[in-house]
C-alpha cells in the first residue's frame, strides 16, 4: 500500500521534526534484566535495532537485577531469550557475539543506596573502555513500587550526575488512581525533569497507532471528512481472548478499567482525534493530545451508571476449547467484583468533535484478539439520489491496529452483474514484510531523543482525572456489575449503550 505512511520510515528520517535527532554513545542501563519483559521484548528489540544498525556506534548495556549472576550467565540468558524470541529467522552466531559483547551484569538490591556506587564504578569503567561520554538512558522494567527508591538511590549515588544527557524509561502503571500518580510524579520530579521522563505506553509503539499522526493531514480525504460535520460516531475495540493468566495479584486489584483503559485506550482516542497541521514535529503532538485529553467532558458520578459499562467474564468457550468463568480462575477470589471488561460514552467538547460520541470498549476472554478504530460517517454523504437505494451503507473507515495491520474503506459501488449500488470494502495494509515491533520503535526513539510516542505527565494526569470518580463509582457500588460468556464481545448492556444512541458496534 503506497498511499499510507509507514511510520517506520517517518521515525528513521524524522524528516517532519524539528529536532536534531542523533544516536549517540551511551550506557543502557537496565533495571530488571532477568525480568519477564526484558527476556520476551527488551533483548528481542535491542537486538533487531542492532541488526538494522540502529544502536548507537557505542553502546554498554548493563543489566541490573537481583539475582547474583556473572557476566557469562547473564549473557547466556541474553542469548537464550534470542532464541526463544526473536523475531530474526536465524541468529547469526558472529552478529550474536558481537551484540552480547555489549552487555554486562550488576547483582543489586534495588532499594539499598549502596550497591548503587559499586554500579556507577561499572558504568564509569565502561564508559571509559567504550569511550561513551557519560549518556546514561535508565530502563525500569520493574514493579511500580520499585520506581521511587530507584530514582532516589540514582540521584544519590552520583549515577544520575552525568556530564552528558540522562534519561529514566518507566513501564506502566503510573499510579493504581489520580492520587498516587500524582504523588509518584511529585516525588519523580525531585529527582528528573519532565524532559527526562519516558513513559512507555506500548500501544504508541504499534505502527498502525503511529500512523494515526499522519493520516488526517497526509491524505487530503481524511483531512476534510474528520470532524463532526461529517463523523457520526467513532468507536475503539481493544479485544483479548486471553483470560486473567497467572497475573490474578496484579489484574484483581487493577482490572480492565487501569489495565487497559486509563492508558492504552485513552492514548488511541487521543491519537485518532488529532487534528494536525501540516508540519507535525514531538511538541505539536504533544500539545494536540493535551488539547483532546483536556477537552474531555467530565462524567458526574451520577452520569456514570448511562455512560459506563463494567462487566466480568462467566465461562464459555474460546476457540473450541472449554474455559473457566474470571471467579473461578487462579488467584480470584469467589467474589470477586473486579472488572474484566468495560465499556463507555465520552465526548470530547472543542469545535471539531463537539456533538461525536467516542465509544471505547475492552475485555478479556472476547472472542477474538483484535484492536480496532471505527470511524462511521454521517447518513448525509447518501443524500445524493444516487446513494437513495436500501442496500447504501454510510462511509466507515476501519483502522485495525491488530492482528492484522491495515486500513478498510466501507464503501459503495456500482455492481454492473445486478446494476444495483452496494457496500464494498477496500482494504490497504501497510504490514511489511520487516515491520519493526512496538518496543524497537520506542527504544530507537528513546536512545535518540524523540519522546513523541511516550507519554507525558498532563497526559496520565488527565486522563486519570477523568477515569477517578468512574473507580469511585464503582468501588461505591454505584455502576451494575454485568456478566457476559467467555467467546462473546462482552454484554448486552454494551449494545444498549450505542442502540440508545441509536448506533450499533461494527
Ligand atoms: C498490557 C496489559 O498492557 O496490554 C495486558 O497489562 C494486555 O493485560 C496487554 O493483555 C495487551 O497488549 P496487546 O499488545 O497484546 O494488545
Amino acid at each position: 500500500m503506497n498511499e499510507v505512511m509507514i511510520s517506520q520510515d517517518y521515525n528513521i528520517k524524522g524528516c517532519n521534526s524539528n529536532k536534531k535527532l542523533r544516536l549517540e554513545p551511551v550506557s543502557f542501563i537496565l533495571f530488571g534484566a532477568t525480568g519477564d519483559l526484558a527476556k520476551r521484548k527488551i533483548f528481542p528489540a535491542l537486538y533487531q535495532l542492532f541488526l538494522v544498525n540502529r544502536l548507537p556506534h557505542c553502546i554498554s548495556i548493563i543489566g541490573v537485577g537481583r539475582k547474583k549472576l556473572s557476566d557469562d550467565s547473564f549473557k547466556m540468558h541474553v542469548k537464550d531469550s534470542l532464541n526463544e524470541y526473536s523475531r530474526a529467522s536465524n541468529i547469526d552466531e558472529m552478529k550474536l557475539t558481537k551484540f552480547l559483547s555489549y552487555f554486562s551484569y550488576q547483582g543489586l538490591d534495588v532499594t539499598e543506596c549502596e550497591g548503587y556506587t559499586i554500579l556507577l564504578d561499572t558504568v564509569k569503567t565502561r564508559e571509559e573502555h567504550f569511550g561513551i561520554p557519560e549518556n546514561r538512558l535508565f530502563y525500569l522494567s520493574v514493579s511500580p513500587e520499585y520506581v521511587q527508591d530507584i530514582a532516589r538511590n540514582l540521584n544519590k549515588s552520583g549515577l544520575g550526575s552525568t556530564k552528558g544527557w540522562r534519561r529514566l524509561i518507566i513501564e506502566k502503571p503510573f499510579g493504581h488512581d489520580l492520587q498516587t500518580a500524582q504523588e509518584l510524579n511529585n516525588k519523580l520530579s525531585h529527582e528528573f525533569n519532565e524532559e527526562e521522563i519516558y513513559r512507555i505506553d506500548h500501544y504508541l509503539g504499534k505502527p498502525m497507532v503511529q500512523n494515526l499522526e499522519s493520516y488526517d493531514f497526509a491524505n487530503s480525504l481524511f483531512r476534510e471528512l474528520w470532524n463532526s460535520k461529517y463523523v457520526a460516531n467513532v468507536q475503539i475495540t481493544a479485544s483479548e481472548t486471553v483470560g486473567v493468566e497467572e497475573r490474578a495479584g496484579y489484574y484483581d486489584q487493577a482490572g480492565a478499567i487501569r489495565d487497559m483503559f486509563q492508558n492504552h485506550l485513552m492514548q488511541l482516542l487521543m491519537m485518532t482525534a488529532m487534528n494536525l497541521p501540516n508540519k507535525v514535529d514531538e511538541d505539536v503532538i504533544m500539545n494536540e493530545k493535551r488539547t483532546i485529553i483536556q477537552s474531555l467532558r467530565p462524567l458526574q458520578k451520577f452520569e456514570i451508571e448511562n455512560n459506563v459499562i463494567r462487566a466480568q467474564y462467566g465461562p464459555g468457550e474460546i476457540l473450541n476449547s472449554k474455559v473457566a468463568g474470571y471467579r473461578e480462575e487462579l488467584g480470584v477470589s469467589s467474589n470477586s467484583h473486579n472488572d474484566t471488561f468495560i465499556a463507555a460514552r465520552l465526548w470530547i467538547d472543542n469545535c471539531t468533535w463537539t456533538g461525536v460520541p467516542f465509544y471505547i470498549r475492552t475485555g478479556k476472554r472476547m472472542k477474538e484478539k483484535s484492536t480496532k478504530i471505527v470511524i462511521k460517517f454521517k447518513e448525509e454523504l447518501k443524500s445524493l439520489d444516487i446513494f437513495k437505494e436500501k442496500m447504501i451503507v454510510p462511509l466507515h473507515v476501519v483502522i485495525t491496529i491488530n492482528p492484522e495491520e491495515k486500513v478498510s474503506l466501507k464503501i459503495n459501488m456500482k455492481n454492473p452483474l445486478t446494476n444495483t449500488t452496494e457496500p464494498i470494502n477496500i482494504d490497504f495494509s501497510s504490514k511489511s514484510e520487516n515491520q519493526p515491533e512496538a518496543y524497537e520503535l520506542l527504544l530507537f526513539d528513546a536512545l535518540r531523543g524523540d519522546s513523541r510516542f511516550y507519554v507525558h505527565w498532563n497526559e496520565v494526569e488527565s486522563t486519570w482525572k477523568w477515569v477517578q470518580p468512574v473507580l469511585e463509582a464503582f468501588k461505591e457500588n454505584l455502576v451494575p456489575l454485568h456478566h457476559y460468556d467467555s467467546g462473546s464481545m462482552g454484554p448486552d448492556a454494551a449494545d444498549s449503550l450505542l442502540e440508545a444512541d441509536g448506533f450499533e458496534w461494527i
